[in-house]
């Protein structure tokens, strides 16, 4: 017995010290700098930290922190023990940074009992600070100047191709590239592509910022010999860009400039400490190869027999390649890339080959995406393929629907060069589609010719969700996938016709759906800037942004309001207040054109008047439209004022807000309730916008959950006021008809579209129906099926549904108030926000509902239940209500 103790007491205190030490210490995940993990490049003062906290247990909080900044192995920066709950949006505020360095950086946090947690941190560079950084110049190879109507016929230049041989002289320590072209470019290192990112460097108002990438080309660079190479194509800089083609714009390309122009440099550290810099200058050579044409609209040809073999390797015979040009750097501002590139983010294999037509062959690759095809055939040099896209095949013959990609040609060729195997992907062009029909091939391709590439800015990984009901589970996908297809360097309307545009109206609707399906703070911090870059002298918002066409008008109320809408957006669900700082200067002024515009704080329409886009109902007049978005303007001004610290400006947005909501409750609002426009929309924007008299607000919702109801369980607004009525019906309790409307199959609905095959959001109700007689009505050219707009049910589809919700900014507060009805059994899901993964779901069994919640550490969150309602820590807890 004796010799027992000691083993005993030994084994009882082993197992207390891991359950304690397991349940005490958090562990610091997910660390990143200005929303990234380890980015490359930063240009930003004071960039940003965040890290997520994980522990066990429930109650976990963080009551300290402290962050370290090292470079070169010396801290230079040391924030002291932080007594704060805050784990992101922390400013570095240490000396300033240095160009072309790596720092390193740390954080340790403390919990609610003051134990450590795991260190977090990680790397990040900064990008070249100083102008007297940059050595490259703007070069390019001159293809000519072409004169022809460009209205009439396509003018399609090739892609220009730029290569330079270097001497490595000594042992590599670190070699970075800081690169960027007014155009489209590929960076290519000794015969390979650096990087998997496209579309560089991005979408923006070039006259005013032009950003560059940083690469960490360590690995493809070494002692000796070395080649650079670059492709350049014209990308939106100087293709066709947008409708203009069709609507006869001033110009129809060559938007900022006519000749796409690279610039770049590599550093090369070596271990002796010494660097050595390749810069772009009049050096190197170039000329055109396989690339005859490349545009991001109309397509891009390759004929793989002008291949200049190794051209992108040391000891390629460039005697015939031409000097470059050199041109000037444009007038904007040269910054370092804050938003998420594009780049693959998914590979689809086809699901069926069909063969409409002798020689035409048609891939369905199963889903409506963005993106491209890798082509892979065997065929005899000199062979042309024409490779079409479409997203729908033609009822009557299976044939490939192209009417709705109006001036989009949309077209790849490919020549083969024959002898083997020949792989390709196109480079600067993209298109949106589901089909890809072949043509030109001397015998039936493989099913393994075609695969799909998806291609977006984003991964749609932040939420997930499933119900009871499997149509509504499709419908989640559908968003995802239409999500993914135009969150393309910029929010875009729709990936396949002659559009692609930032329309801001689409992508504040959009906005708050957006967060919850996937993390877009970086990609909203990039379109936040073109947004105020876009901005017009008087104050106006644009219709879309980038915004490259210069006629006059190009505004309309609640497209507008995107510039008030998405930086609130964003403040919101991650509490970036540096968004609002940026931002604030040119939303000031869009209030101020506003106001200049109202009389007695009424807005009137004006500009272009959208409306309550493709609405399937009465229209709403454009002067409700006006006022209702400059009174919702004023209240978000307000808090946004707030957050900021600007007291005085919160108080004057406050009495102007007061200000429209009177003056609208009299002209717009009756004594029963209803409103003077009649239709669901004015009652859901004045209702949600909080515009109606607080007496009359359940009179409000009462009359339209009436006309939803009445209307068959069916809504029939368009763009504006479709995502309005499920939130208005929700916050005023009627969550019985909400499911009603959100399960709803007949026209009008999300239903609608799935039971008719869709894989994606379309841009109207009716876009398509498998019954002949009724799809005629439809505008063919005006027929997208790729649109998120009307996919912003998934904002109700988190708030309600699952009923995760944010109280003040960024999700420290949680408020967790799933709409329980019994219209449906089951909502599970889950959302990764700022702070972690926030989980909620309920199922119904019998009489008894169970609801299942976790928050994250250092997170609190109020649960409301049917009777009752739980203050809960983080963790994960179970609930049983009886209905
Ligand atoms: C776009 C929209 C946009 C609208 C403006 C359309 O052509 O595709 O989504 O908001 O124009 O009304």
């Amino acid at each position: 017995m004796r010799t027992m103790r000691p083993l005993f007491t030994l084994l009882l205190f082993t197992l207390l010290c891991t359950c304690v030490s397991a349940q005490k210490s958090l562990m610091v995940t997910n660390p990143r700098v200005e929303y990234h993990s380890n980015p490359k490049g930063l240009d930003v003062e004071h960039p940003r930290f965040s890290w997520e906290l994980t522990g066990e247990g429930r109650n976990r909080e963080q009551s300290a922190y402290q962050l370290e900044v090292m470079l070169g192995g010396k801290a230079i920066w040391n924030s002291g023990k932080v007594h704060s709950r805050s784990t992101n949006q922390i400013e570095y505020a240490g000396p300033p940074l240095e160009s072309s360095r790596e720092y390193e950086w740390t954080v340790v946090t403390w919990d609610e009992r003051n134990q450590p947690s795991t260190k977090g941190g990680g790397t990040f560079t900064t990008g070249l600070l100083r102008f007297s950084d940059w050595k490259g110049l703007f070069i390019s190879h001159y293809t000519g100047y072409d004169k022809t109507d460009k209205y009439d016929e396509l003018y399609l230049p090739p892609a220009r191709y730029l290569r330079k041989e270097f001497t490595a002289a000594k042992t590599i320590r670190r070699a970075v590239a800081y690169t960027t072209a007014l155009g489209l470019y590929e960076l290519r290192l000794n015969g390979k592509k650096v990087g998997e990112e496209m579309f560089l460097p991005g979408w923006t108002d070039y006259d005013k910022r032009l950003y560059y990438q940083t690469f960490d080309v360590t690995d493809l660079i070494s002692t000796g010999e070395n080649a650079v190479g670059v492709i350049l194509a014209d990308g939106w800089y100087a293709g066709y860009l947008g409708y203009a083609l069709l609507t006869r714009q001033d110009k129809v390309r060559e938007f900022y400039g006519v000749n796409p122009a690279f610039m770049g440099q590599i550093h090369i550290e070596y271990t002796d400490g010494t660097t050595e810099i390749v810069a772009s200058d009049v050096s190197w050579r170039g000329n055109t190869g396989p690339i005859s044409e490349a545009d991001i609209l109309m397509g891009e040809t390759y004929d793989a027999r002008k291949e200049h073999s190794g051209w992108d390797q040391p000891g390629f015979d460039a005697e015939s390649w031409k000097k470059p040009r050199r041109y000037t750097y444009p007038p904007g501002q040269l910054q370092s890339y804050p938003g998420d590139y594009v780049m693959p983010r998914e590979m689809l294999t086809p699901v069926e080959m069909t063969e409409p037509e002798k020689g035409t062959y048609i891939y369905n690759l199963g889903k409506n995406i963005a993106g491209i095809i890798e082509l892979k055939v065997d065929v005899p040099a000199g062979t042309e393929i024409k490779i079409r896209y479409g997203e729908l095949l033609r009822d009557e013959d299976g044939g490939l629907m192209t009417e709705n990609l109006r001036k989009a040609r949309a077209t790849d060729t490919y020549i083969a060069k024959g002898g083997g195997t020949e792989v390709w992907r196109p480079r600067f062009t993209y298109h949106g589609f589901q089909f890809v029909e072949l043509t030109g091939l001397p015998a039936k391709p493989a099913m393994d010719a075609v695969t799909g590439i998806a291609l977006s800015s984003i991964d749609t990984d932040a939420g997930k969700f499933s119900s009871s009901n499997p149509m509504n589970n499709q419908l989640f996908k559908n968003i995802k996938t239409t999500q993914a297809a135009n969150f393309f360097e910029v929010p875009t309307d729709c990936p396949q016709r002659d559009e692609r545009l930032g329309w801001t109206g689409d992508a504040h609707i959009f906005a708050r759906s957006a967060t919850y399906i996937s993390d877009v703070a970086a990609f909203f911090t990039k379109w936040l800037v073109d947004l105020d870059d876009s901005q017009h002298w008087y104050g106006a918002y644009p219709n879309f942004a980038p915004m490259p066409y210069s006629r006059a008008e190009q505004y309309s109320p609640a497209w507008m309001d995107a510039g008030v809408i998405t930086p609130y957006t964003i403040y919101q669900v991650y509490g970036d207040t540096r968004a609002l700082e940026t931002a604030w200067g040119g939303m000031e002024k869009f209030m101020a054109f506003q106001e200049d515009a109202s009389t007695g704080y009424l807005r009137p329409g004006g500009g272009q008047n959208w409306g309550d886009w493709l609405t399937t109902g009465t229209k709403t007049s454009n002067d409700f439209i006006a006022s209702a978005f400059y009174g919702y303007d004023a209240r978000l001004m307000a808090e946004m004022a707030g957050a900021l610290g600007k007291k005085d400006r919160e108080a004057y947005y406050r009495s102007v807000f007061q200000g429209v909501k009177s003056a609208f409750g009299k002209k717009y609002i009756k004594q029963d309730g209803s409103t003077t426009e009649g239709t669901q929309t004015a009652l859901a924007l004045g209702l949600y916008f909080g515009l109606y008299p607080e007496e009359l607000a359940p009179k409000g919702a009462a009359l339209l959950a009436k006309s939803v109801a009445e209307n068959g369980d069916k809504f029939s607004t368009g763009f504006l006021g479709t995502k309005h009525v499920m939130l208005v019906l929700s916050e005023y309790g009627y969550h019985d008809l909400a499911y009603r409307v959100f399960q709803q199959t007949d026209y009008p609905s999300w239903g609608f579209s799935v039971a008719n095959g869709s894989t994606s959001i379309w841009e109207r109700w009716n876009s398509y129906t498998k019954d002949e007689n009724s799809n005629e009505k439809v505008n063919a050219a005006m027929n997208s099926f790729s649109h998120y707009a009307l996919g912003s049910v998934a904002e109700w589809m988190y708030r309600y549904g699952l009923g995760i919700e944010t109280k003040g900014a960024g999700f420290r507060e949680i408020v967790l108030k799933p709409a329980i009805s019994k219209e449906i059994n089951e909502m599970t899901g889950s959302y990764r926000s700022i702070n972690g993964l926030i989980s909620s779901s309920w199922k119904r069994q019998g009489r008894k509902v169970t609801v299942d919640v976790t928050i994250p550490v250092n997170t609190t969150a109020t649960v409301f239940l049917p009777g009752r309602t739980e203050k809960i820590g983080s963790g994960t807890y179970s609930f049983e209500v009886k209905e």
